[in-house]
């Protein structure tokens, strides 16, 4: 089985296991108990803390350790709803499903939002920001890059266009953490997400980075972990994976930079000789990334044979792809519903080799052609 789908989760590297491993057997201890075995596991907290913070370039105080990249976002926007009464919360319309749906909670809640479009390339657009807003946003996430489509957004602008209208800005980094660089104080935001499983560490750990500046009242409430941000005893052994993997990110950005992105252009140089549309291809994207469709073809059924043929693949959003929907992030872009509904994603990982792309590319070429005559039969 050849494993292309790292935009939903990634294997956990061994020396991250390694690490790991201590902290389940001999090294257990509630980092708040006040005896050694809470003391040790209080000080290898801080010290993954100070991992992940250098991973980003905030501060360690910066760092609140989560469960999940999804309650990192959660955090974030109903933490400002509590902290900003009067807040009216902006969104990019490609945003994953775990920034639009609290937002669309709080609207029920009577709170303001705004979807904010994009273009047919899956960029923000300036120009409805800068003219088309009803109500000024005192909020704003847009994700710096996208799991689909992999297109990394201009953050810069959209940082520029939060701090002229004093609007609270967060970027959710989750896909962009380890594939390019991701630097808090450069970025300028006040609050960003990461996310271990997508980086080569455990699932079940991630971080919300936030500025000590802005009012996040904790979602979660409890004993008062994490500077009362998020109470409950921590994922020990998580956040020292979390804090491996992060050591680990930027090296992984450069295999990406060097090593997979060709490995990209070989794929989507065949893709086009097959007809197939690259979604997002005329912008800056993720080396790793092809989110792609063939004419007339369903995503799932191309999906389900590639899977039978040994390469797992993604159709649609992976993130929460049991629904037959089409893309709400191609839908955005403007593509048709039909093609849409036949998109399929490859997310190669840092140890894709270039014989694994060739025999991908071999057993879908076989594939689409098998399908299509099937189609034509049907017809
Ligand atoms: C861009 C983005 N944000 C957030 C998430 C959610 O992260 P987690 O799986 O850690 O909840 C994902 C998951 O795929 C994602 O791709």
């Amino acid at each position: 089985m050849i494993y292309l789908d790292n935009n939903a989760t990634t294997a956990i590297h061994p020396e991250v296991l390694k690490e790991m491993m201590p902290f389940f057997t001999e090294q257990h201890g509630n980092p708040t108990s006040n005896h050694r075995f809470g003391r040790r596991a209080h000080t290898a907290i801080e010290e993954a803390r100070e991992k992940v913070a250098y991973a980003v370039n905030a501060h360690p105080s910066q760092i609140v350790f989560t469960a999940s990249g999804t309650e990192s976002n959660n955090t974030i926007i109903n933490g400002i709803a509590e902290g900003y009464s009067d807040s009216i919360f902006a969104y990019s319309a490609i945003e994953h499903p775990c920034i639009s749906k609290p937002i669309e909670a709080l609207k029920k809640r009577g709170f303001s939002s705004i979807e904010v479009s994009v273009d047919q390339n899956g960029l923000v657009n300036m120009e409805s920001l800068n003219d088309g807003l009803s109500d000024k946003p005192t909020f704003i996430s847009v994700m710096m890059a996208n799991n689909e489509t992999g297109v990394i957004q201009n953050m810069s602008e959209i940082v520029h266009w939060a701090k002229k209208n004093k609007a609270i800005v967060h970027t959710d980094a989750v896909q962009a953490l380890g594939k390019i660089n991701v630097d808090f104080e450069a970025l300028n935001v006040d609050a960003l997400t990461i996310s271990s499983h997508k980086i080569y560490g455990p699932q079940g750990v991630a971080a919300l980075v936030v500025n000590n500046k802005i009012d996040v009242v904790p979602f979660i409430k409890g004993g008062g972990q994490e500077k009362g941000l998020r109470s409950g005893t921590e994922n020990l052994a998580g956040i020292i994976g979390f804090g491996k993997a992060c050591e680990r990110a930027a090296g992984n950005a450069v295999i990406f930079r060097e090593k997979i992105k060709p490995l990209q252009a070989h794929l989507e140089k065949h893709l086009a000789s097959m007809g197939a549309v690259v979604f997002g291809d005329q912008t800056e994207r993720l080396p790793n990334t092809s989110f792609f469709a063939f004419p007339r073809l369903d995503g799932v059924t191309l999906l389900t044979a590639l899977d039978k043929k040994g390469f797992a693949i993604a159709s649609g959003s992976a993130c929460s792809s049991n629904s037959n929907e089409p893309s709400h992030v191609l839908l955005a872009m403007g593509i048709d519903k039909d093609l849409a509904q036949g998109a399929i994603r490859v997310s190669m990982g840092v140890d894709v080799t270039m014989e694994q792309i060739k025999e991908f590319i071999v057993v879908l070429k076989s594939e689409v052609a098998r399908l299509k005559q099937l189609a034509a039969m049907a017809a």
